[in-house]
C-alpha cells in the first residue's frame, strides 16, 4: 500500500508493519535514514559484548570515544579508561577490550570512557539515529523483546573490521532477524542474507566462525575464551541505551 510518498507494508491484521533493515558495515551508513529508526549498534568481537558485561555487572555508565585521546583525558574525571586498537590494549589505559575485565567488583558502581578500533567508531557514527541501544548474543533474547515492543523501525548497524563486513556482526542480525520474522518485515536483502547465514551457523557458531578474520586475529593474541564467550547468548539482561551521549541501562 502506498501512502503519500511512503510504501507501507501492511501486516494480515490490517496493521502497519515495522521494518529492520542491516547495516553491514558503517562505511555504508549514508545509505541508511536513521532519524525515524531505532539502531542496534553491535560488535560482537569485542566491544558491545564487554559494555554489555560491564552493565550487567553493575557499571553506572559508558561513554563511548572515537578518539584515543578524548577517552584518556576521562581518567582525571575519575572515569576508568578502556582503550583497544587493533585487538590489544593500548598502553596507558586502564583496560583492554575482554569482556572478562568487565566482571564483579571491578566495575560495578564505575564509570567507564571506552575506545574501540570499530565498536566505539560504529556508536559516534550512528548518533543521528532516534534511538540507539547496544547489542550482542549476551544480550540477545532482551534486545528482541525490546525492538518487538517498541514503536520504530529498526536498523541492526554492524561495527566490522575498518570498514570491512565481518562474519559475526552479520550472524547477530541474522539472529535478530529470524526471532523477529513474524512480526517485522525486511527492508531489502541484507536482512535476508543475515538470516540465512544465522540458520547456517547457529548449531556451532564457534566452528561456523573458525575461519573469519577477527577470529583468527583474536587466535593469535590467544583468546579462544573471549570468542566462546561473546558467542553465548543469553547471559544477561540488560539494555544499554545511548542517552546524551552516554550509554546507561
Ligand atoms: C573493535 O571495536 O574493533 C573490537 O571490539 C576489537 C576487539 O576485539 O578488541
Amino acid at each position: 500500500m502506498m501512502t503519500g510518498s511512503h510504501f507501507q507494508i501492511i501486516s494480515s491484521s490490517n496493521q502497519v508493519m515495522k521494518t529492520i533493515d542491516v547495516c553491514l558495515s558503517p562505511e555504508l551508513l549514508h545509505l541508511y535514514k536513521l532519524e525515524d529508526r531505532t539502531v542496534v549498534v553491535v560488535d560482537i568481537l569485542r566491544a558491545t559484548s564487554c559494555m554489555v558485561t560491564a552493565f550487567a555487572h553493575g557499571a553506572e555508565r559508558i561513554v563511548p570515544f572515537a578518539s584515543q585521546e578524548e577517552c584518556l583525558q576521562m581518567k582525571t574525571r575519575g572515569y576508568i579508561t578502556s582503550g583497544e586498537r587493533d585487538g590489544k590494549k593500548v598502553e596507558g589505559f586502564d583496560k583492554g577490550n575482554s569482556p572478562f575485565e568487565y566482571m564483579g567488583f571491578e566495575v560495578a558502581g564505575k564509570k567507564i570512557a571506552f575506545t574501540t578500533t570499530n565498536g566505539t567508531q560504529a556508536i559516534e557514527k550512528s548518533k543521528s539515529a532516534r534511538e540507539i541501544i547496544i547489542g550482542s548474543f549476551l544480550n540477545l533474547s532482551s534486545i528482541t523483546k525490546y525492538l518487538l515492543f517498541s514503536h520504530n523501525n529498526i536498523l541492526v548497524v554492524c561495527a566490522g573490521w575498518k570498514g570491512k563486513v565481518n562474519l559475526e556482526d552479520t550472524l547477530f542480525a541474522g539472529a535478530l532477524v529470524e526471532r523477529l520474522k513474524n512480526h517485522i518485515e525486511p527492508d531489502c536483502d541484507a536482512p535476508l542474507a543475515a538470516q540465512r547465514l544465522y540458520n547456517l551457523a547457529k548449531d556451532n557458531m564457534v566452528e561456523f566462525l573458525s575461519t573469519s578474520s577477527h577470529v583468527k586475529r583474536l587466535q593469535r593474541l590467544n583468546i579462544q575464551k573471549d570468542i566462546e564467550f561473546c558467542l553465548t547468548p543469553d547471559q544477561y539482561t540488560v539494555i544499554p541505551k545511548l542517552v546524551r551521549g552516554e550509554l546507561v541501562c
